[in-house]
């Protein structure tokens, strides 16, 4: 499942995001790439441990925690430390696949990707997040800032070349309580349908039972 989270970050976030970002440093990124990444990456990797590196991690990790459709969407088991990356202009990432495991942090399954963007879209020329397979077809994004974009950890994709301006990106991987994604679409559609009865139609008998199907394929689906 392919899907746009519309304004995950708050006007006031992006500011103090906008004010932080000349604080932080950035490193060369081919220093986490693994060996099939490292030809293709080409960008560069917030430095962690500094106050203002800390304060973004947590403004980016606050905001997806009080994203509903995040929750519903991935069914978070273990969420990645956010990581903060730059391209500058002239800088891209080629097709790659994200590693099955992400060692920052606890040491976690990647079964999501999640791209949240961090610059407005009209102040930099390329840098679309690209993404190409055979279940989901040809995407391109390139979303407004605060905006954050989720595809399977599976699918192969790239960022494409930065002709104007500097891109910055907060990218998060999640391990899922429900491993397949199939299973995921489903019970993010189910809950979606039950959030839209409960709005229509908040007396409507078949919500108590609709409700126990969702809960009951999380228990069939989850491993904890
Ligand atoms: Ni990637």
């Amino acid at each position: 499942m392919l899907l746009e989270i519309a304004n995950v970050l708050t006007a006031d976030a992006l500011a103090e995001i906008g004010r932080l970002l000349p604080a932080v440093v950035f490193d060369d990124g081919r220093a986490t790439a693994g060996v099939q990444a490292r030809p293709v990456k080409d960008n560069r990797q917030m430095r962690t441990g500094s106050p203002e590196a800390e304060r973004l991690q947590a403004i980016v990790r606050r905001a997806l925690d009080a994203s509903a459709m995040f929750y519903s969407a991935t069914l978070p088991r273990h969420i990645s430390p956010a990581l903060v990356n730059e391209y500058q202009t002239g800088m891209s990432y080629g097709a790659h696949v994200d590693n099955a495991i992400m060692a920052a942090g606890t040491p976690l399954r990647s079964d999501v990707s999640l791209t949240l963007f961090l610059s407005p879209p009209d102040s930099y020329d390329g840098g679309e997040l690209e993404m190409r397979d055979a279940l989901h077809g040809y995407h391109r994004v390139k979303l407004v800032a605060g905006s954050a974009f989720i595809y399977p950890s599976t699918t192969l994709h790239q960022v494409t070349a930065v002709t104007r301006g500097v891109r910055h990106a907060a990218v998060f991987w999640v391990q899922s309580l429900v491993r397949g994604a199939e299973q995921r679409k489903l019970l993010f559609e189910l809950d979606l349908a039950i959030i839209g009865l409960r709005k229509r139609e908040p007396d409507a008998p078949e919500l108590a039972t609709l409700t126990a199907i969702y809960h009951n394929l999380v228990r069939l689906w989850a491993e904890t």
